[in-house]
């Protein structure tokens, strides 16, 4: 069985694709099979896996706009067990060209149906609430939403979870919250602790025990085109994400 977890929200820059990234190469590297679909127009995904541009086609771009699955979309990532479909820059057309097709929310699902093999798929959701967004929860059996560790996390949060709500009650019925999981956490700011604190009282056990801080290894990582578990295993980031991808198995 494949689980399939959208990593969402529609606040930009909380690490969602850090998250998708690490947490991903985490779960190859204790032997899952896992796919990260970049369903971002800005492909922050892909780039930090190091899937050059001209590598990227077919891109989920194509996969939507002709509704079907096309295996050579699936491309190998330097870690043995991670594979990705890539963004491209033309996925920014599909929030409006999927507007004009009926089944418009269940794209994604139906391709994403025809595909086998892996422990878990992994959708990193652009910063909006729009079909691309849309289209990653109705795939999916359950959403993990990153929080920054910073004085707005919870705002407007609650048009997240209303729109998860709403999709629970339609068109996806098992959509649960996976889990909630602080980022960016500044154990010198007491800001971070508030905010921790703040949050574990309004989602209680959906938190994850596991808090990422912020770290510069995590943002350098990136730039060379690697996970921060390739690019320095053993940096605070590196285990806080190993951390994390245990509690996820445990909830598997
Ligand atoms: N724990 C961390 N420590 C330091 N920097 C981080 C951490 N997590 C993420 N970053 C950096 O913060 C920026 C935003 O992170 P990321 O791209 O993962 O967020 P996002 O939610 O996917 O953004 P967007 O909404 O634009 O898709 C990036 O430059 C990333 O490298
Ligand atoms: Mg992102």
């Amino acid at each position: 069985m494949t689980k399939i977890i959208a990593i969402a929200n529609q606040k930009g820059g909380v690490g969602k694709t850090t998250t998708a990234i690490n947490l991903a190469t985490a779960l190859a590297a204790i032997d899952k099979k896992v796919l990260l679909v970049d369903a971002d127009p800005q492909g922050n995904a892909s780039t930090g896996l190091g899937i050059l541009e001209e590598n990227r086609e077919p891109s989920l771009y194509q996969l939507l706009t002709k509704q079907e699955f096309d295996i050579l979309s699936i491309k190998k990532t330097s870690i043995p067990k991670l594979d990705i479909i890539s963004s491209s820059i033309d996925l920014a057309a599909s929030e409006i060209e999927l507007a004009e097709i009926n089944n418009r929310e269940e794209v994604l699902k139906k391709i994403l149906s025809k595909i086998v093999g892996y422990d878990f798929i992994f959708i990193d959701c652009p910063p909006a609430l729009g079909l691309l967004t849309i289209n990653g929860l109705v795939a999916s059996r359950s959403v993990i939403i990153p929080l920054q560790c910073e004085f707005f996390a919870l705002e407007g949060l609650s048009a997240l979870t209303n729109t998860i709500d709403t999709i629970k009650s339609g068109l996806n019925s098992t959509i649960d919250l996976e889990g909630v999981v602080l980022t960016m956490f500044d154990k010198r700011n007491a800001l971070s602790s508030l905010v921790e604190e703040d949050v574990r009282s309004h989602f209680k056990n959906k938190v994850y025990k596991t808090v990422i801080p912020r770290n510069v290894r995590i943002s350098e990582a990136p730039s060379h085109g690697k996970p921060v578990l390739l690019y320095d295993t053993q940096c605070a980031g590196s285990q806080a994400y190993i951390g994390l991808a245990k509690e996820v198995i445990l909830n598997q």
